[in-house]
């Protein structure tokens, strides 16, 4: 096995079509797509029978640990496509002595902070980035909470597609600042991100920006999904009892709810799902609302508000599919407290420490909470999403000084 086989070998592929998430209509692969004609988000479907008859456990245990172990269920065909900045397998983190403090069983957290631009949002990225080099896209605009900014702007300079980003305008500093290094044209907006939005759809349709807009381009979501490829891999292809997942714009939650149905029709695991746990903020808690309504779409959260800047997505493009993916595993949403995420962060770090960002810290309150009011089980096998590294976000300052002049009490220390 050579360090990079997954990124130079030739392996086949198997995207067959793309078909629209409501009304099932097919589109053809390998061109350019937005939204469905219903302006609903594109699923990419695989001839999973042929991934089957070619793809084993054995085969892919001898892979490098990177998210491109996976090309069979991804849909970049040419090697010479793929744009990599060395997305290594992150690790499956034990938490056992937050758990001995509950009472509960097994407590995991899957670290997603070790990824180029230390977020998630490379495993989207790298491969929204890798479809526009094979289908010819020059210019792509986003708009972000920061991490996915990020991570658009270092792919796409790798390969040298021009990039337009926008970004609430209280975005943290270190995001605008890592977007613009990283090579975009990056600006600050008077309003929220699905106000960015508009303005990104607003320059697709005047100049011909490609709009890599969460869900509104179809191949993020595949590069989400290798999360849940990952999670079963790294449990010997089993998967958890639940999955606690800080949702905004819901790619990650529906890409794993992806990932799981095709391992499944694969053969590499059985029936068994997590239930899905949606984690948001209770300042932006409208897919919450919705679960709690029994409603299948959400309606938008006004004067959405939180420290955890990844999950303040007033409205969802995806909502319903999130919605699905929750219900269909017998989860639930939950909204908690911004007070209760910070708390969460500092138990984490002192405890066990492990720097959590402030949505992967939601995960953990919402555990807690949930654990307290009976909604799962001391023995459940429990997975949190930390989906950033916590040293991307402004930090509580540590005051302790000292006077290396005067004598010190060193027992004091
Ligand atoms: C750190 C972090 N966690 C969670 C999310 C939400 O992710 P998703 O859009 O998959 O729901 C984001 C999105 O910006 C994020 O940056």
């Amino acid at each position: 096995m050579h360090y990079d086989d997954n990124l130079t070998a030739d392996r086949p592929t198997f995207v067959t079509h793309l078909e629209c998430s409501v009304t099932g209509e097919h589109y053809p692969a390998d061109k350019i797509h937005n939204l469905s004609r219903a302006g609903k988000p594109l699923l990419v479907r695989y001839d999973l029978a042929g991934v089957k008859k070619v793809l084993g456990k054995d085969a892919l245990a001898g892979r490098p640990a990177d998210l491109w172990r996976y090309r069979e269920l991804l849909p970049v065909r040419r090697k010479e496509d793929i744009v990599s900045l060395g997305e290594a397998v992150t690790p499956l983190l034990p938490l056992p002595k937050l758990a001995a403090k509950l009472g509960a069983a097994e407590l995991l957290a899957k670290d997603e902070g070790r990824l180029p631009t230390g977020s998630f949002k490379a495993r989207g990225l790298v491969m929204a980035v890798s479809m526009a080099k094979a289908l010819g896209i020059t210019h792509m605009a986003m708009p972000t909470n920061g991490n996915a900014g990020a991570a658009l702007a270092a792919y796409a300079s790798h390969c040298g597609i021009r990039t337009t980003i926008f970004c609430p305008e209280d975005t943290p500093e270190v995001n605008v600042s890592e977007i613009g290094l990283q090579g975009a044209a990056v600006y600050r907006v008077n309003g929220l991100i699905d106000d960015c939005g508009k303005i990104v759809a607003e320059g697709k349709a005047k100049v011909g920006w490609f709009d890599t807009s969460t869900l509104k381009e179809p191949y993020r979501i595949e590069g989400k999904k290798t999360m849940g490829l990952e999670l079963a891999e790294q449990l010997g292809w089993t998967v958890p009892d639940v999955i606690f997942y800080p949702t905004g714009g819901g790619t990650g939650l529906i890409g794993m709810w992806k990932a799981f149905a095709e391992l499944e029709t694969i053969g590499f695991i059985d029936a068994k799902r997590p239930r899905m746990v949606a984690v948001q903020a209770s300042g932006c808690a409208p897919m919450v609302r919705a679960f709690e309504a029994g409603v299948e779409h959400a309606v938008r959260w006004e004067n959405a508000h939180t420290i955890a800047a990844g999950i303040r997505v007033p409205q969802a493009v995806g909502d319903f599919l999130i919605l699905r993916a929750v219900r269909e595993s017998g989860g639930f949403a939950i909204a908690v407290p911004d007070d209760a995420i910070a708390a969460a962060l500092e138990e984490c770090a002192r405890e066990e420490g492990f720097l959590m960002c402030p949505e992967g810290a939601a995960t953990y309150a919402a555990y807690k909470q949930s654990l307290a009011d009976g909604r799962i089980k001391k023995t459940d096998c429990a997975v949190l999403f930390n989906c950033a590294t916590g040293l991307k976000y402004p930090l509580p300052p540590i005051r302790r000084t000292l006077d290396r002049h005067k004598p010190i009490d060193f027992a004091a220390l």
